[in-house]
């Protein structure tokens, strides 16, 4: 059976069953059919289930229709480098900003891993703060609908507001929403209140509600569980949010739930060259291919556990497309290194391009970060 927490994730998880134990509502056909009308567009993370659970969705959607905008709020705690499992919750957050004309707040965490992880230093994490601010805006955030939002940097604005969360909340239970001990730090206990802050921030300097929608993968939801139950007694709305699968790690969906940074064999990272992404891929993508090239011609692939495959149903946007590499692979018409191949050129295509813009970003970054809490006023 999975694990699946904030801190970790391991083994083969099933979605259906997180949608039961976390008490969060599936993405239907009317969802999506609505999604698509609002948004004047489809998405091909809709299309196949990437997106695949929310909770209260359909009440934004109702906000958005009488006329009252949502603004998004999603985050990155920095540790390490990002990965492209990192990528797919603001790749689709970008859509809905370009959709929907949304308010961005993007939360850095930067004392939240020094605070969960042995031997992190705050060094550390505001090294990887400024390389993964980077990528974040190399994604193409609009700088005058984005704004940055730094724990440590911005405490005087998160501060006073994580108390009146944090005075809601007891230990017993962020003990049960996260299964921490008695062992943890308090820091650790307390965090909690701090990532429920921008879902409300805007309102508190707005001086009316504004609707928030968090994208995010689903292992963050009892952060959010525990910030809807205490909204309400703060008078502000409760989040809505829309929540995404893991992109599995090289070696398998069996093995790897999700992709891990600190695992160099599993994951590849947005700094990755060609010719590490090409490498990474013919060595380690577990392959759903015969043993044999005959044995393969005869039998044909399984695209079900085939790491290429399956990373392309993320990446590859045309349905005609993948369906053609889909049935070539498994009749035997395609072989497992020419299918690797059409992932390799996917992905450097779409590299190279992000890594122009990531040393492009360096000069940017000023323009995202907030300056004061007068922004929100634009909320
Ligand atoms: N806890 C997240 C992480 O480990 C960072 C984060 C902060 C976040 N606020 C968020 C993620 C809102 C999604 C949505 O990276």
């Amino acid at each position: 059976m999975a694990t699946v927490t904030p801190w970790e994730v391991k083994g083969s998880v099933d979605y259906d069953r997180l949608i039961k134990e976390f008490g969060t509502k599936p993405i239907d056909e009317a969802l999506h059919e609505r999604i698509k009308r609002l948004a004047g567009k489809d998405h091909h993370f809709l299309r196949r289930g990437v997106f695949f659970s929310h909770r209260d969705l359909d009440w934004l959607l109702d906000e958005y229709e009488k006329g009252n905008k949502f603004f998004l709020y999603t985050g990155r705690a920095p540790s390490g480098p990002v990965h492209l499992g990192h990528l797919l919750p603001w790749l689709f957050t970008k859509w809905l900003q370009d959709r929907f004309k949304a308010r961005l707040l993007f939360q850095f965490p930067d004392e939240e891993k020094f605070l969960f992880k042995e031997g992190l230093t705050l060094a550390d994490a505001n090294h990887w703060l400024e390389e993964n601010m980077l990528d974040v805006i190399a994604l193409g955030f609009d700088p005058d609908l984005t704004d940055f939002l730094i724990d440590t940097r911005h405490a005087g604005m998160l501060y006073p507001e994580a108390v009146k969360v944090a005075k809601k909340v007891t230990f017993s239970t962020v003990k049960a929403a996260f299964g921490m001990t008695n062992q943890a730090n308090l820091g650790a206990i307390f965090y909690t209140a701090m990532q429920a802050v921008p879902a409300f921030l805007p309102s508190v300097h707005a001086g009316r509600k504004v609707p928030c929608l968090i994208p995010h993968g689903i292992d963050q939801d009892p952060h959010f569980r525990v910030t809807r139950d205490v909204l309400p007694g703060l008078g502000q709305y409760k989040p809505a949010a829309i929540h995404c699968r893991f992109l599995p790690g090289l070696s398998g969906m069996a093995t790897d739930g999700k992709m891990s940074a600190s695992d160099a064999t599993t994951a590849i990272f947005t700094t990755d060259d060609p010719k590490t992404v090409r490498r990474k891929v013919m060595k380690y993508a577990f392959s759903g291919g015969q043993a044999t090239i005959e044995e393969h011609r005869e039998k044909g692939g399984d695209p079900a556990v085939d790491v290429a495959y399956q990373w392309l149903t993320f990446f590859e946007e045309d349905d005609a497309k993948l369906r053609r590499l889909h049935d070539d692979y498994k009749s035997g018409k395609l072989l497992t290194g020419e299918l690797k191949q059409v992932l390799i050129d996917k992905l450097n295509a779409f590299l190279t391009s992000h890594q122009e813009r990531r040393e492009a970003a360096r000069k940017l970054i000023g323009r995202f970060i907030i300056k004061d809490s007068s922004v929100f006023k634009r909320y």
